[in-house]
């Protein structure tokens, strides 16, 4: 087992007979039987060697059985959202969206342990990928989950409607580039043992950490279609998140463990890395991302959504989580 908690395993919200705890475990339930069967062999048959499989069993290990699955989560919880608002299902659309942005994060966390960016040994409470596989196929393994997430969004069996199979893989694709998490790395990169400024720590962070999580809120919202108010709401509520998210990865970065974490915990300060905590220190960055917290709750207010409970409950616990 995992070291890692999920965000079952701590999420107390209950509130009115609604709880995060039992909301998240239903869509944990789809998301990982999802993943383990899309991301599977389907090596070319007649090959006279193992390798195909031993790449998938790389993209396997740094997937399944790990991660708190918040990305997936904000997907599932934002198409629900707008369904409740909007009346559109699409449920098959919303679970392919879920699992493909779980598979671009994972990706970009093989990539981001490796050697040349982190140099990162633990990973989801497990040896990072390349320590496990070795580099070269830790740098496959990241390209093939990168490729497999748009496969996973263009099925080809009807189930997807074409307009919405462009749709995701334009705001996927785009959050994961140079304009999004790619640029965001490359930007982190080039900061080390630089000090920013606050305006240029948080572009760094809004690129490799928020537009993921950004995209994740669209990519469910645009699985039922919404309206422009409830899209502009949605997407100030993800960028807020998106941002408190690496606001508070700084902030445990600094102060919880590596056993609570799964992964090094004081690597920032290591690698000399410019993060919200040493910019402002660990107060003002904590009263940060509560007041973050507070405009993700504030665009949801202003949304005419009436049930905002798994994105609210997301929002709190993405701020206020340990791990
Ligand atoms: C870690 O993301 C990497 C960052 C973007 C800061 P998570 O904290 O969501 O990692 P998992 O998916 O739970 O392992
Ligand atoms: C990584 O940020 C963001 C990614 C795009 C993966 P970090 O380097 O801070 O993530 P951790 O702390 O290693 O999970
Ligand atoms: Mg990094
Ligand atoms: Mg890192
Ligand atoms: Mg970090």
């Amino acid at each position: 087992m995992n070291a890692v908690a999920t965000f079952a395993d701590i999420a107390p919200v209950a509130e009115h007979g609604w709880s995060l705890d039992a909301w998240s475990s239903q869509g944990l339930a789809r998301v990982e039987q999802a993943l383990d069967r899309w991301v599977t062999a389907e090596v070319p048959m007649g090959l006279d060697h193992g390798a195909p499989a031993q790449l998938v069993a790389a993209m396997r290990y740094a997937v399944l059985d790990g991660g708190k699955r918040l990305r997936p989560l904000l997907v599932l919880a934002a198409h629900e959202a707008v369904c409740a608002h909007a009346g559109e299902a699409n449920r098959d659309a919303a679970l392919r969206a879920a699992c493909a942005v779980e598979l671009i994060h994972a990706y970009s966390l093989v990539h981001d342990d490796m050697p040349c960016m982190d140099n990162d040994v633990l990973r989801r409470g497990k040896p990072t990928v390349h320590v496990q596989f070795g580099e070269a196929s830790a740098l496959l393994a990241g390209d093939a989950l990168q490729a497999l997430a748009f496969e996973l969004l263009t099925p080809q069996d009807g189930t997807v409607a074409p307009a919405t199979q462009a749709r995701l893989c334009a705001l996927l694709a785009r959050a994961a580039g140079s304009a999004g998490m790619a640029g965001g790395q490359a930007i982190d990169l080039a900061s080390v043992g630089r000090p920013l400024t606050e305006s240029q720590l948080r572009e760094m962070h809004q690129l490799k950490t928020g537009a993921l999580l950004q995209a994740s809120v669209m990519m469910g919202a645009h699985c039922a279609q919404p309206g422009i108010q409830v899209a502009q709401a949605l997407q100030s509520y993800g960028s807020a998140i998106g941002l408190a998210f690496q606001v508070v990865d700084d902030i445990l970065d600094v102060t919880a463990d590596s056993t609570t974490l799964g992964k090094t915990a004081g690597k920032d300060a290591e690698n000399n890395k410019p993060t919200y905590v040493s910019l402002m220190g660990l107060q003002a960055s904590r009263a940060y991302a509560q007041n973050l917290l507070r405009q993700a709750l504030g665009a949801l207010d202003g949304s005419g959504m009436v049930h905002t409970q798994a994105l609210r409950a997301l929002a709190d616990m993405v701020v206020n989580r340990v791990s």
